[in-house]
């Protein structure tokens, strides 16, 4: 019988080197020709208008813009209600036209243009058009990673949750079986050997959709938007997820940051090991990418920071208000963000090792 497997001899390999897909900029006038292109067929039997944008560089088995992440364009049609689904993926999006309503887990929200909300892994999900527009939405999930890994599952037909129903998993009363499983202590610098229990009986965190809306985001942009040019940091602000806890994300897998640039801002040169995608929606900027040179304005979706590639963005004379997607949670959590927030600082495995300062303090106390 034929072996099914093999040896590779890795001996005299070194390090493979690395392919960081290029910066791309997918125009806003693209971006609306699909738009119309998805409102003009007829409703597909799976009652879904989408269309992902898929990298020259992806060889993965679905579209994606960065190696873990895609972004998906939805449309509904005024009186269109999706069917519900569920996956083991996580879901970050933002409305960009039209408003619509978000049935999320056991959450409901209405969402409108710029509103940034979460869906969290095996949520069945609804959304409904209950405007007289399209409503438009980009959707960013970590698909692509869980394709490659061959394990992205989905529900085609789950129970929606009743709004404000309580969490599936409520809390154990009493005794765990984890409780009396056994713990072993080896040494003296933590290591331990834990029974089976511990594997089957994770702590939970609670975890469900969150909407930022733009009506208060706004608002607080202003701030950013006024620090000085002199700031070392970035003008934005990440949206939060607590359950995402130290890992500072929007969803498990991703954090999305809101930022408001004065004019002429121009960021130093950096590099993460996390991928970044921004979506410019006001104003217009230019970015260095590996050395490339480019312009971009609002409407514009812009794979800005393929992970580890030396990049720096900045405004012109008009500012800009961008949303990022970062894979940044899911690299903290498997100790693999690398960050070097100038080419002259050191490289930190950020969550492990003290991180970088800005001169923040500085500015308050003038
Ligand atoms: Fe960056």
């Amino acid at each position: 019988m034929a072996e099914n497997y093999k040896f590779v001899d890795v001996s005299a390999a070194g390090p493979r080197a690395q392919d960081f897909w290029p910066t791309v900029v997918v125009p806003r006038k693209a971006i609306e020709a699909e738009i119309e292109r998805l409102a003009s067929i007829a409703l597909p039997s799976t009652g879904r208008r989408a269309s992902t944008v898929n990298h020259p560089h992806n060889t993965g088995p679905v579209p994606a813009f960065a190696p873990g992440i895609d972004v998906t364009i939805i449309v509904l049609k005024p009186g269109e209600q999706t069917p519900p689904i569920a996956r083991n993926s996580c879901l970050v999006d933002m409305c960009i036209a039209g408003s619509g309503v978000a049935h999320i887990g056991a959450q409901e929200f209405g969402v409108s243009k710029f509103d940034v909300w979460n869906t969290p892994s095996m949520e069945p999900y609804v959304y409904r058009n209950n405007g007289k527009d399209l409503f438009v939405r980009l959707s960013y999930s970590n698909a692509p990673l869980l394709e490659r890994l061959e394990v992205h599952y989905f529900d085609e037909n789950p129970k929606p949750r009743a709004v404000g129903a309580d969490s599936p998993l409520p809390p154990v009363n009493g005794k765990r079986a984890r409780d009396m499983a056994e713990v072993i202590d080896f040494g003296t610098q933590g290591a331990q050997m834990l029974g089976y229990e511990y594997l089957i009986d994770i702590d939970t965190v609670d975890s469900k959709a969150l909407i930022w809306p733009w009506a208060e985001v706004e608002k607080h942009l202003e701030k950013v938007y006024k620090m000085d040019n002199s700031y070392t940091g970035r003008h934005l602000y990440v949206l939060y997820n607590p359950a995402t806890e130290r890992r500072i994300g929007t969803s498990h897998c991703f954090f999305a940051t809101m930022a408001k640039y004065p004019p002429d801002k121009i960021d130093q040169p950096h590099r993460h090991s996390s991928a970044a995608i921004n979506y410019y929606f006001i104003g217009h900027g230019k970015s260095a990418v590996m050395g490339q040179r480019l312009e971009w304005e609002a409407g514009d979706l812009h794979l800005s920071a393929p992970g580890w590639a030396i990049h720096n963005h900045g405004s012109r004379e008009k500012g800009f208000c961008a949303l990022t997607i970062q894979d940044h949670p899911l690299q903290i959590a498997m100790e693999s963000l690398i960050w070097q927030e100038t080419l002259k600082s050191p490289i930190i495995k950020l969550g492990s090792q003290t991180g970088f300062d800005t001169n923040l303090g500085e500015l308050i106390a003038a």
